[in-house]
């Protein structure tokens, strides 16, 4: 006979991999006070991946990923993990990350290389689970709940943070705007961070960073179809900026910039790649749209994969010529592609490319923002979050109640500091969801093979295996600081979920 006191154990640890039923949670999902309105077709999927794709990432961090990051003191902290693996502490030595320099078009080719297998697996798990949540709920129909649960936690890291650093990123472009246009200047205690680098800056809040999360709020409350629409012609203001650019600047191409091409080797295009990968954060979030999706078997692997191909030619393209018409060592700033094109007196230009740039990274907070509160919606219904996140407007039919909190929970934080090294925590964190939803793929065709898939990724297991692994190759790109935040943000989760969520699942 067994002993109690281990069935017991075995029993509470079973509840730690309990998996969802699919069939349970598409049924879930048509309940009528619960169920969300479908009105998205397939070309506002693609425009709902490039609108959360192209935002402060090409416009921001391509110039820093170039330039390479230089800091004043040494600290092992502060080098990619990949290094010291690789040359142990002689890494110390090496101030800062090395720039990719012009190589940094390759870097570009290489995430989105990584990316692509793994909006195979995304694709694939939409088509056969359309409902909202994303990797949040496929983790919990493969995984387990435990699983789903380190995954919800780490989307909010993916979502929110990323958010509220595009949400500085806005306000920097909004400012310049604003000063070149109308040569009107807010002043700096009312348009930038209180906090930057850790130290106070004598300023009090970055107002344009909240009011225009507020704005995207109460267009989100307001309904989902008009959010797409709007979402449809901000796309297409900023695809215009970034053509108007690559083929404006091109003809001030000198290409004695591109040598050397990748000044620091290889180690600088991995470190770029790492840095860069933000720019491609958001393809991801058209899974989010399942169930607002008019036919989603057909309609998410378009959107993910056409959103995945536009971005790769535009950021290849933006990365080529911004190399040629500048020196590199230049780019690092906070406007590097206004900053490369005003030092080219191409003054017209400018103008249209800080208003993309604007655009687009508004559009990119409202995709985000989006998405946050759709796998809010999708754990706070599982019994993971109280169920006010999972209440549904009466006329609009949007998650109202999480979507404001959504809008104060990034806002305000974007408001106060300078959220710079939070893109690496949101690559991190977005890198490892990527890992777990490639993991997802291969358990489920050995758990359920003779499911309705609309989308079939190809040669299982090795594709999503190198998934997997290109995965681990960019997030070991990375300091070894973001790596400790990441561990902190996830000790905290399971906190919550042991205290909280784990008691009051539904499936408990
Ligand atoms: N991909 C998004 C951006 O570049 C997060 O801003």
């Amino acid at each position: 006979m067994r002993d109690p006191d281990v069935c017991t154990k075995i029993g509470r640890m079973s509840q730690l991999f309990r998996t969802k039923n699919i069939d349970a949670l598409i049924a879930a999902s048509e309940e009528p006070e619960r169920r969300l309105h479908k009105t998205l077709g397939r070309w506002s999927m693609a425009a709902l991946g490039i609108g959360a794709v192209v935002g402060s990432g090409i416009f921001i961090l391509t110039g820093t990923a170039a330039a390479g990051e230089t800091l004043s003191f040494h600290s092992v902290l502060h080098a990619p993990v990949l290094d010291l693996l690789w040359n142990g502490a002689d890494s110390i030595s090496t101030i800062g990350r090395p720039g990719a320099g012009p190589g940094i078009a390759l870097s570009f080719l290489l995430v989105a290389f990584a990316c692509s297998f793994a909006a195979l697996c995304y694709a694939e798990l939409a088509s056969m689970i359309p409902i909202a949540g994303s990797a949040y709920t496929y983790a919990y129909a493969t995984l387990g709940e435990i699983f789903a649960w380190i995954i919800g936690w780490d989307l909010i890291l993916e979502y929110a943070v990323g958010n509220m650093a595009v949400a500085v990123g806005f306000s920097a472009y909004f400012n310049d705007i604003l000063d070149n246009v109308f040569g009107f200047h807010l002043p700096p205690e009312l348009s930038q961070p209180m906090i930057a680098g850790g130290q106070f800056t004598g300023n009090w809040f970055n107002v344009p960073a909240l009011l225009v999360l507020m704005a995207v709020t109460i267009l989100l409350v307001r309904g989902v179809r008009e959010s797409a629409r709007v979402n449809n012609v901000v796309v297409l203001v900023k695809v215009a900026a970034i053509l108007i650019f690559v083929v404006g600047a091109s003809r001030a191409i000198n290409t004695d910039h591109w040598t050397p091409f990748m000044p620091n080797g290889f180690s600088g295009v991995m470190t770029g790649a790492a840095i860069v990968f933000f720019a491609y954060i958001g393809f991801d979030s058209v899974s989010t749209a399942a169930e607002e999706c008019r036919n989603p078997q057909r309609d998410l692997p378009f959107g993910i994969i056409v959103s995945l191909i536009v971005c790769t030619i535009l950021y290849v393209s933006v990365a080529l010529v911004l190399t040629g018409v500048a020196d590199y060592r230049t780019l690092a700033n906070a406007s590097p592609v206004a900053g490369a094109l005003k030092a080219l007196g191409y003054d017209t230009i400018r103008k249209w490319v800080s208003i993309g740039a604007v655009a687009g990274m508004a559009s990119c907070l409202l995709v985000f923002q989006y998405g946050q509160t759709r796998i809010w919606f999708a754990m706070s219904r599982d019994g993971l979050l109280p169920g006010v996140f999972s209440r549904v407007h009466n006329k609009y039919k949007t998650p109202h109640i999480s979507t404001w909190v959504a809008g104060l929970a990034v806002g305000i934080p974007a408001g106060i500091w300078d959220i710079g090294t939070f893109a690496d925590l949101t690559n991190i964190g977005t890198l490892f969801a990527f890992i777990l939803v490639s993991v997802g793929v291969i358990v489920l065709r050995k758990k359920q093979p003779e499911r309705a898939r609309g989308f079939r990724v190809p040669l299982v297991p090795l594709l999503p295996g190198l998934s997997i692994f290109l995965c681990l190759v960019l997030m070991l790109s990375l300091p070894l600081q973001t790596w400790l935040r990441f561990f902190a943000w996830l000790a905290i989760g399971l906190g919550i979920y042991f205290a909280y969520g784990k008691k009051r699942s539904e499936l408990a």
